[in-house]
C-alpha cells in the first residue's frame, strides 16, 4: 500500500467536542494510509472519548497533558517530530486559545511549538460557528499559514441544523493527501492506467479471459499516486482494490469498454500505461441465451477488439508520454522492440513468461525496459533489471517515466 500520506508522520489533537468520537476512524484512516499517528487531546475532550481508544489504535502512547506523574511531556519534541499536525475536531474554546497563543494545555503547547504544516478541522453549532470571534480566530489561525479543513453543513448535536460539523474524516484524510500530493514529484500529473484482464461475452455465463491478475497495473497506480499524480486507474474484471483514494478506479468488462474509457480519460492525460491484458478477439455475437451442448463440436467465431495502445499511440500528442507493456513467451526483445514502434509508445516494459516468477498473477516481476529511438537521449536504450517485487518494478517504470518527462520539459 502506498498514498501521498505513506510514511508520513501525523499529531492528531483532539479537544473537546461531541464530534471528538470521529477521531477513532480519523485516525484509523490515517493508519491505514500509511501513516503514523501520535495523539493529544485536552482534558475536555477525555470526556467524549477514551485515550485508551486511541493509544490502541495509535499504538503510541496518548498524551493529555503538559506533565503527568512520570514528569514533563515533551512537546516541543514532538511539535519538531511531525510532518502534519490535525486539530479534529477543533472546539470554539481551543480554537480561541491557538489564535491567541494561550499554552494552558498539551494541545496547544504542541500547536505553539509545531514547525509543520497545521491544518483544522472546527467543530461546533451552527451560531458558535457564525459568531464573529469565532470567524475572526478562523482568520486569524489562517494568517498564521494553518490550514481551514472546512465544516460540512447538516445536523447538529443541539438538533439544529446548519453549518458547524467536523469535515468528515474520509475528507480530512483527502485534504491532508492532496497537500501532500501537491509537494511531489508528479504533480500536476495526470496519469491513466489501463489493468486486468477484460472479459468478453460469448453467452450470459460464459467468457474468454485471460490469467491476469492486474496487480501491476495496480502497483503503477499506487506509486504515481504516492508521487503526487491524478491517477485514472481503468481496471478489468479483478479483484483487487486499494485504499488509496485518490487513486479513480473505473471498472470496465470488455476490451470495448476499456476503450471507451480510456479514450475519455486521454484527453487530459499527460500519461498512460497500457498495463491491461487486452482480449485480442472476441466472438462475433454474444449468445442471449445459455448456450446448450447439443453438438459434439461447437465453433465460435472472433472479431478483433479495439487496439486501445494503438489507437491511444494515434492520439498521442508532443507532450504525452506513452508506456506499454509486452508479456512475450518467445523472441521477447525483438517483439517488443516492434510493438514500441508500432504502438507509438515511448518505452516499453517487456516482460518474459520464461523467466521464473515473473507474468500473470505472481507477486513479483522481472523487466527489460526499451526505449523508443526518438525519445530525447533514450535512443536504443535497454534497461534489465532483477526480479523484484511488483511494487518495487512499479517505482523502476515510474523512475523511469520521471526521467523521461524531466527530458520533455
Ligand atoms: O497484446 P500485445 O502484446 O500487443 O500488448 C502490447 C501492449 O498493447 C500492452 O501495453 C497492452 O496493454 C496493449 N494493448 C491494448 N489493447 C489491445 C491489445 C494490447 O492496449 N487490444
Amino acid at each position: 500500500m502506498s498514498s501521498a500520506l505513506s510514511g508520513k508522520k501525523i499529531i492528531l489533537s483532539i479537544t473537546g467536542s461531541i464530534a471528538a468520537y470521529k477521531a477513532a476512524s480519523l485516525c484509523r484512516l490515517f493508519i491505514k494510509a500509511g501513516a503514523e499517528v501520535k495523539v493529544v487531546m485536552t482534558k475536555a475532550a477525555c470526556d467524549f472519548i477514551s485515550p485508551l481508544t486511541l493509544s490502541t489504535l495509535s499504538q503510541h502512547p496518548v498524551q493529555t497533558s503538559v506533565s503527568s506523574e512520570e514528569g514533563w511531556n515533551n512537546h516541543v519534541e514532538l511539535g519538531l517530530w511531525a510532518d502534519a499536525m490535525v486539530l479534529a475536531p477543533l472546539t470554539a474554546t481551543s480554537l480561541g486559545k491557538l489564535a491567541n497563543g494561550i499554552a494552558d494545555n498539551m494541545v496547544a503547547a504542541v500547536y505553539l511549538s509545531a514547525r509543520c504544516p497545521v491544518f483544522f478541522a472546527p467543530a461546533m453549532d451552527v451560531d458558535m460557528w457564525h459568531h464573529p470571534s469565532t470567524q475572526g480566530n478562523v482568520q486569524q489561525l489562517q494568517s498564521y499559514g494553518n490550514h481551514l479543513i472546512p465544516v460540512g453543513h447538516g445536523e447538529l448535536a443541539s438538533g439544529l441544523v446548519g453549518a458547524g460539523r467536523m469535515a468528515e474524516p474520509e475528507a480530512i484524510v483527502d485534504h491532508l493527501a492532496d497537500f501532500f500530493a501537491a509537494q511531489q514529484s508528479l504533480a500536476g500529473k495526470h496519469v491513466i492506467i489501463t489493468a486486468g484482464p477484460t472479459y468478453e461475452p460469448i453467452d450470459p455465463v460464459r467468457f474468454i479471459g485471460n490469467r491476469s491478475s492486474g496487480k501491476m497495473g495496480m502497483a503503477l497506480a499506487e506509486e504515481a499516486s504516492s508521487r503526487g499524480a491524478k491517477v485514472t486507474l481503468i481496471l478489468g474484471p479483478s479483484a483487487l482494490s486499494t485504499t488509496d483514494t485518490r487513486v479513480d478506479i473505473q471498472r470496465v468488462g470488455t476490451a470495448q469498454e476499456m476503450f471507451e474509457a480510456a479514450k475519455a480519460a486521454y484527453g487530459s492525460a499527460d500519461v498512460a500505461i497500457l498495463a491491461a491484458a487486452v482480449a485480442d478477439y472476441r466472438p462475433a455475437t454474444v449468445a442471449e441465451h445459455k448456450i446448450k451442448k447439443n453438438a459434439d463440436t461447437y465453433a465460435i467465431e472472433l472479431v478483433k477488439t479495439p487496439d486501445i495502445a494503438a489507437e491511444l499511440g494515434k492520439l498521442k500528442t508532443k507532450d504525452q508520454i506513452n508506456i506499454g507493456f509486452a508479456l512475450e513467451t518467445q523472441d521477447g526483445p525483438t517483439n517488443a522492440e516492434a510493438k514500441l514502434e508500432k504502438k507509438n509508445f515511448d518505452f516499453i516494459v517487456l516482460n518474459s513468461l520464461q523467466d521464473p516468477g515473473a507474468g500473470f498473477q505472481h507477486d513479483t516481476n522481472k523487466i527489460t525496459i526499451l526505449h523508443a529511438k526518438s525519445t530525447p537521449s533514450k535512443g536504443n536504450k535497454i534497461k534489465k533489471f532483477e526480479l523484484k517485487s511488483k511494487v518495487a518494478v512499479a517505482k523502476d517504470i515510474v523512475d523511469e517515466l520521471e526521467a523521461v518527462l524531466t527530458g520533455k520539459e
